[in-house]
């Protein structure tokens, strides 16, 4: 059993299109549309928002064999750290505020892009970034397929020696080190 999920409210059945979900997993593209879904439902969701500078607050909003749903509540003190998804696909709908998406280029400037209320993306299990909050008061809506078991957390020493440490989903991602 997967450790019990921080500030995790129960998964609300049923939520946005969730009900006609293909028995398989999702590629990227329907993890996307699965996102935008929800988010012109607040009803399912928004009960759940809450901040917090210390933690950064999430709940999971459904969880089955192929897919797993969530809601992050970010303010400019909540950055995840590099990681990865491991082996799931994910997708990213920014609903309040902004994001700022973060990727690592090894030997020059890292990739930032600020991402605002309505806009969303997608990505494979070969994607590497970091996510901090880019406004006060930012939600987002998270999908995975197949859902989060584990993730790679990276480290880069004051060297620029990267390493990868594997997490459970469960364990809130927050910067390792406070490397470039
Ligand atoms: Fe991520």
């Amino acid at each position: 059993m997967p450790p019990e999920v921080l500030s995790c409210t129960a998964p609300t059945p049923g939520a946005g299109h969730l009900e006609n979900l293909p028995e398989r997993p999702l590629d990227k593209r329907e993890l996307q549309e699965l996102v935008d879904a929800l988010a012109t439902r607040p009803e399912l969701w928004r009960q759940h928002v809450a901040f917090s500078d210390e933690q950064r607050h999430y709940a999971s909003l459904y969880r089955d064999e192929y897919v797993d749903v969530w809601l992050l509540c970010w303010t400019p003190q909540n950055d995840t750290g590099w990681h990865d998804h491991d082996v799931s696909s994910g997708a990213v709908r920014v609903v309040a505020g902004a994001l700022e998406e973060n990727n690592p280029r090894i030997g020059g400037v890292h990739v930032q892009t600020v991402m605002p209320e309505g806009v969303s993306f997608s990505f494979g299990p070969d994607h590497i970034h970091r996510l901090v909050g880019a406004a006060d008061a930012s939600v987002s809506i998270h999908a995975y397929s197949p859902p989060l078991w584990r993730l790679g957390q990276y480290t880069i020493d004051d060297d620029g020696l990267m390493r990868r440490m594997s997490v459970s989903y469960a364990d809130e991602l927050r910067p390792l080190d406070t490397g470039a």
